[in-house]
């Protein structure tokens, strides 16, 4: 390997929201890498931060040019420069457009377990959510599409909130089921917001495919939210974008962001993403393959030292999601379990409840860190469990 992801970097006392914990704490929580972001991002960064002056930034042409090549040549969606839209996070951009595409009372619809935030943004703005839970049998996770169409049947709910791959069940969709979903929310005349803020991460070989790549239909109505943050570990640089292929739905999201005020980025908001996207392809690949093995490492050691523990096959982010039902006591959820891991052991994982769906029974553990960081954690997992059996 050409980077050395091994390299253990102490972020405690940083004002790192994760390693804002106790000393003896572990966290392995928020969806953030303690990897140093790829030095094609640095140099940009350093290049700008030596200029001296951080005045008011546009967004150069370079910018979109920068997702329309990653996305043609990594994810074959055609994209044309004009179709993306700056914003400054993908959570503003999902709460632009429940602000935009619904009014207050109607119902936006999510498949869960999924993403927490979704439902701030969704509850903040005076809006319901509403859950296709999707099913989970023998260790595996469908989406049952009569249960999706029911779910957007109903007349009042106008949007659905997709997480493309899934976060965190760690699933990426075919295309078949993407054109699916595309198909009944298109019947229903419901707009679907596709995030897609973790396609990059994918294990090494598999691809994910962007909801607007499914089908002529789905391009059409949809609104889809892209950044190299998660996937680059910039999410304090605060960059993205939004895609909309149709000019209607893509004036209403454009002025939408105007108008909540987060279309404007940062003086290093547009260098960090250029950098990423044209020059950072070779580190993210080994950093897939690291990921991938951290992973491996996970499921090896579940299978010997915690059998009880099962954790689900998946196939792309750094998020793995672990079913500890055996380990949840008569009228708990795992939000007690973590709180006393964290209390007997200090290992800080999320737990499964605030995804809502059937997340009760499961929590998620953040395996982007070096090795010695997985290992430490796992045997503090042990640790935190072995009382409980
Ligand atoms: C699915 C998903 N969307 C969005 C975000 C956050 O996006 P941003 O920091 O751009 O608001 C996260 C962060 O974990 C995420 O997992």
């Amino acid at each position: 390997m050409t980077y050395d992801f091994d390299r253990v970097v102490d972020r405690r006392g940083s004002e790192s929201l994760k390693w804002d914990v106790k000393e003896h704490e572990l966290p392995m929580w928020v969806a953030d890498m303690d990897f140093p972001a790829a030095p094609c991002i640095r140099q940009a960064l350093e290049k700008r931060l030596a200029q001296g002056i951080y005045g008011y930034s546009i967004t150069p042409e370079a910018w979109a040019k920068s997702y329309v090549t990653w996305w043609e040549s990594r994810h074959g969606l055609s994209m044309k420069e004009n179709e993306l839209v700056f914003v400054t996070g993908v959570v503003p951009a999902i709460s632009s457009a429940v602000r935009k595409f619904t009014t207050p009372g109607e119902k936006v619809a999510v498949i869960t377990p999924v993403y927490n935030i979704f439902f701030n943004s969704i509850v903040n703005n005076g809006r319901v959510p509403v859950e296709c839970v999707q099913d989970y049998r023998d260790g595996v996770y469908t989406l049952d599409f009569e249960k999706l169409n029911a779910t957007l049947a109903d007349p009042q709910v106008t949007l659905l909130i997709l997480c493309n791959p899934q976060n965190p069940v760690g699933r990426i969709w075919t295309k078949q089921e993407l054109a699916k979903i595309g198909e009944i929310a298109r019947a229903n005349r419901v707009l679907v917001f596709s995030d897609e803020i973790h396609c990059d991460l994918t294990d090494p070989g598999k691809e994910y495919v962007p909801f607007a790549a499914a089908s002529e239909e789905n391009r059409k109505n949809s609104i889809t939210a892209m950044a190299p943050t998660k996937c680059f570990n910039i999410a304090g640089i605060q960059t993205a974008a939004v895609y909309a292929a149709d000019p209607h739905l893509r004036h209403k999201i454009w002025r939408q962001i105007n108008t909540d005020e987060v279309g404007e980025g940062n003086v290093f908001a547009a260098d960090a993403a250029i950098a990423a996207f044209n020059e950072g392809g070779a580190w993210l690949d080994e950093l897939r393959t690291y990921i991938y093995e951290n992973k491996q490492y996970v499921y090896r050691y579940i299978k010997e030292k915690l059998p009880k523990v099962y954790a689900l096959p998946q196939d792309c982010t750094y998020l793995m999601w672990l079913d500890v039902s055996a380990y949840i006591r008569e009228h708990e959820t795992s939000r007690e379990l973590a709180q006393r891991i964290r209390e007997r052991t200090g290992l800080y994982v999320s737990n499964g409840r605030q995804y809502r769906g059937d997340g009760e029974k499961f929590l998620r553990l953040n395996v982007a860190c070096p090795r010695a960081t997985v290992e430490e954690g796992l045997s503090r997992l042990k640790d935190g469990l072995a009382e409980e059996a």
